[in-house]
């Protein structure tokens, strides 16, 4: 116990982790309680959710596999935007006009809630209100953003067309949304963690749930340090851990990859800034300590799919051509979900015991998204119902064409690979590997994940993914391996750094650290 810094789900250093201390002097859990309702991830959706839930006089408690923002909060750009990935004309086509007010109004609300409860609780969390300023480049980019101004103005968005924009490019067209923000998303959510804590919440850190069971309507979430009895149960963790359930093909996991730079010049820009390429690109700046950074983000691609490192390559060379670089702070990546229908599932799960609930399918839009989910549920846990519940139902039926490419489960099942351990000499006769550096081999008709540690150690892991058995990929960026189906990423001992696995890879070297 004690003020740690806080850790995240990969090898790279977020921005947001310079400098910030988690206190980790939680109240005692209490094993004989019954909670209200336990809270599985804290991000900012799980704490905001068990704060608002907390605020209404519910008893409740969250459980992280590691420590808050461990997840995809520590390593999101924390913009709080009007609109999102999904344009509200292509919500009106796939859904109605109303869908798309609704979509508009509950993301309006969450803004105001974020602000709200900045203000409440005077946290130092670096709010600024800015202008977010989109361009086009091309005849195609133009009708597209002509698109996302009309549908935008038709919602009431507050949004116009500007002659200029923030960035040194030449552009076609490009409109400003205002009442956009930023903020740093790890003293946003400790600040809320702490004042959940202050209302009698109970944080339970490093506590992995690797089974839930449901008798006489309540339901016992077990970890191995403890079980936790609880009347209800959100799942904040992106996508739903353990089996297989009907989300887990509904959401395709992508990476993001962002960049904090510092310029040679003053010429950070004072807005948010996004182009619309694809992939995409958008730049922002923030200042940490004293010093301004230009965050640059985009180069996204399907979760074990594309190449970190010639994703890190291309944002990089992007960036220089638009700021002038002088250094790069540091680069990291995240990971978000894209839903099949273009809203994200928010509500009881389906499939799971009445009192389940989960939220997940946010796109690139984390931080409104993830607020959204926190109103929802905790109206649908406080009052039995929202007046968003239909939109955003985890339950409804909306196929998408195309989508099915995109979550193909299977793509890459094999039979799970059990055989017998092997030696260190049979590892070395199939891998010629770099140091800190992993990839996938044949051994004997088998597939073996092995990695060669800086130390020149090599650790060999079954490659087949524990959740429903697809082969991961080496992510040499983040030393992780990915798994392309549902997003699971375990480290390069096999540990489980995201759902919706619950086992670790199996180890398969007889002795996994030998020396060369
Ligand atoms: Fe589902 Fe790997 S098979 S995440």
């Amino acid at each position: 116990m004690g003020v740690n810094q806080n850790t995240r789900d990969g090898r790279n250093q977020s921005l947001w982790q310079k400098n910030i201390s988690n206190d980790h002097e939680h109240r005692a859990f209490d094993p004989s309680q019954t909670y209200d309702v336990l809270i599985v991830g804290a991000g900012i959706t799980g704490i905001t959710t068990a704060l608002l839930l907390q605020k209404a006089g519910m008893q409740c408690a969250i459980a992280d596999a590691h420590n808050p923002g461990y997840g995809t909060t520590g390593g999101t750009t924390a913009h709080i935007n009007t609109f999102a990935d999904t344009t509200f004309a292509e919500v009106e086509s796939a859904f109605s006009e109303d869908a798309a007010q609704q979509f508009a109004d509950s993301i309006a609300e969450s803004v105001d809630l974020i602000h709200e409860l900045v203000n409440i609780y005077q946290i130092d969390c670096d709010f600024e209100w800015k202008n977010g300023y989109v361009y086009s480049q091309t005849d195609k980019e133009t009708k597209e953003l002509d698109d996302i101004l009309n549908s935008s103005l038709k919602v009431g968005v507050e949004v116009r067309v500007s002659n200029q924009v923030p960035v040194t490019v030449d552009f076609q067209k490009a409109i400003v949304f205002g009442r956009q923000a930023q903020f740093h998303p790890l003293k946003y959510i400790l600040a809320l963690q702490t004042e959940f804590r202050n209302l009698g919440g109970v944080v339970l850190e490093n506590t992995l749930i690797q089974d839930v069971q449901t008798l006489d309507g309540f339901h016992i979430a077990s970890a191995p340090s403890a079980k936790i009895k609880a009347k209800a149960i959100v799942y904040a963790t992106h996508i739903p851990p353990g089996g297989v359930n009907v989300l887990h093909f509904r959401n395709a996991p992508y990476r993001s990859y962002v960049i904090a730079a510092t310029l040679t010049s003053d010429a950070y820009p004072e807005d948010l800034v996004y182009d619309m390429q694809e992939p995409y690109h958008y730049f922002r700046t923030h200042m940490i300590d004293g010093q301004k950074y230009l965050v640059a983000g985009g180069h996204d691609h399907k979760t074990g799919h594309g190449d970190p490192e010639q994703s890190f390559a291309d944002l990089i060379a992007f960036t220089r051509q638009c700021y002038p670089v002088k250094d790069i702070f540091t680069q990291w990546s995240a990971q978000y979900y894209v839903p099949a229908d273009g809203l994200p599932y928010i509500g009881k799960l389906p499939g799971a015991s009445d009192g389940i609930y989960a939220a997940t399918g946010f796109s690139g839009n984390g931080m409104i998204l993830g607020t959204v989910s926190a109103m929802v549920l905790s109206d649908l846990i406080i009052q039995g119902k929202s007046v968003y519940e239909e939109l955003y139902n985890p339950a409804r039926i909306k196929p998408i064409a195309g989508f099915a490419e995109v979550v193909k489960e299977g793509v890459d099942v094999v039979a799970r690979f059990i055989g017998d351990r092997l030696g260190l000499e049979d590892i070395k006769s199939v891998s010629q590997l770099p140091v800190d550096s992993g990839e996938v081999v044949e051994y004997d008709g088998q597939k073996l994940a092995i990695y060669r540690d800086p130390n020149g150690n090599i650790q060999a892991l079954d490659p087949v993914c524990t959740h429903t058995k697809c082969i991961v990929h080496w992510n040499n960026s983040e030393k992780s391996w990915d798994c392309p189906c549902h997003g699971a990423r375990f480290d390069t001992d096999g540990t489980v750094l995201t759902g919706p696995a619950r086992e670790n890879l199996a180890r398969v070297l007889t002795k996994p650290e030998v020396q060369e």
